[in-house]
């Protein structure tokens, strides 16, 4: 018989993915479920989760820790990265995918299974990043992806649900898709389905107002990854618990944009990021202190296309490998100190950095008496620099001098 391992959640779909690939491929379902940092006040135990997977009809459910792993390869190299796709987005769930498909190739393995299975519909980004991630890691793995066959409405879910007798909690009312890890949480449907209608209040759990008072925190970095908060060495993915509360309490951290899936869809998506946002926001910060400008610049250009990729599903490919072997050459001396403020509820800072390998120097900079810059010599400097536009406009006569008449 036929064994697929599913990336298991606990949620409606998953659940019935394992009786629905049973009853239609005849096939044996292990589960894997993976701790990429589920808030534990949000979602059940993952022993409840579990029973359910097993009542559902799984041979077995792994449970899999992998909130270090998350936090000190995927959410580090993030920062590292200052990820934002379309300048907005820190890739919550694009960062936690990877980490899932290694967990999911890894058991395959283990149970000598064919395929792996997801839960995906057909018109998301998440199935493209299950997918093309096994086949980088596994290209004999064959991949299944029932919720794009069966062809059930999320009512019709429950029915099914319901029939099989698994626990499930979703309800037919239950309107949000709610995706969450230790980077933050992506919260979708309902009445954001229009863009123009303000996100509701009530799906949100990260942050919510509830602490009005000023906040000032330094956040400390060595070679690009953050290692203190005042002070304090923490391990990173505590250190982003942390920042969460911290700074979630505060209402900063929440993103309401609209945005480009890899199928060709536009989504408005809400998001809930407070500590990835702090951090990468630091991070470009100290990077601002202490790398040389074409550095500075390259980097930021190729940022861009390293979000892009991870948004994509190409976590495991040769274009990432070789931008992050550059941006690791850069970090070397990202190390030092970087102070966040929130004065208001939303308003985050940053109001101050500092750093041994600063490349900033008060002698160079200052227009007081300490100043050490040789000023004549940017009068030939200019003068070249600009020589081009010179010639240029001696060439166009008087024509660009009274551009608007
Ligand atoms: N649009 C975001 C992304 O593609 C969030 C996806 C959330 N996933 C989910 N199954 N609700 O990264």
């Amino acid at each position: 018989m036929k064994r697929v391992v599913l990336a298991y959640s606990g949620g409606l779909d998953t659940s019935v993915a394992v009786r629905w690939m049973i009853e239609t491929w005849a096939v044996e379902v292990v589960c894997v479920l993976v701790d990429v940092g589920q808030d534990p006040d949000t979602t059940e135990s993952f022993e409840d989760i579990r029973a359910r997977a097993l009542a559902a009809g799984a041979i077995e459910c792994v449970v899999v820790d992998a909130r270090d792993e998350m936090a000190e390869e995927f959410c580090a190299a993030a920062v590292r990265s200052n990820a934002l796709y379309e300048g907005k987005y820190p890739l919550v769930s694009s960062l936690s995918r990877p980490v899932i498909v290694r967990h999911l190739v890894d058991q395959a393995r283990r149970f000598n299974a064919q395929a792996v299975a997801h839960g995906c519909t057909g018109k998301g980004n998440d199935q493209v990043r299950f997918e093309v991630g096994t086949h980088a890691l596994a290209p004999d793995l064959e991949v299944l992806a029932p919720a794009r066959n069966w062809g059930m409405t999320r009512a019709d879910s429950v029915d099914y649900a319901e029939q099989w007798s698994i626990p499930i909690r979703a309800s037919k009312e239950k309107i949000y898709s709610i995706d969450e890890n230790l980077w933050g949480r992506a919260v979708e449907c309902g009445e954001m389905e229009d863009p123009w209608a303000a996100p509701p209040e009530e799906p949100m759990t990260l942050t919510r107002v509830r602490d009005t008072t000023p906040l000032e925190v330094t956040v400390g970095f060595e070679a690009g990854v953050p290692v203190s908060l005042d002070g304090e060495r923490l391990s990173l993915a505590d250190l982003i618990k942390r920042l969460n509360d911290l700074l979630g309490a505060r209402g900063f951290g929440r993103i309401d944009m609209v945005e480009n899936r890899r199928v060709g869809i536009k989504s408005r998506e809400v998001y809930e990021c407070p500590a990835a946002l702090a951090l990468i926001q630091a991070h470009q910060d100290l990077e601002d202190l202490v790398l040389e400008r074409d550095v500075r610049h390259e980097k930021a250009r190729l940022e861009t296309r390293w979000a892009e990729l991870v948004y994509d599903g190409m976590w495991f490919s040769p274009l990432k490998e070789a931008l992050d072997a550059f941006f690791d050459e850069t970090q070397r001396h990202v190390s030092g100190e970087v102070r966040l403020s929130v004065h208001a509820p939303g308003l985050l800072r940053v109001s101050g950095r500092r750093s041994p390998h600063a490349l900033y120097d008060y002698g160079l900079a200052t227009y007081d008496a300490a100043d050490t810059f040789e000023h004549a010599d940017s009068e030939g400097f200019v003068k070249i620099f600009g020589l081009s536009i010179k010639t240029w406009a001696q060439r166009q006569g008087a024509k660009n001098s009274h551009p608007r008449s």
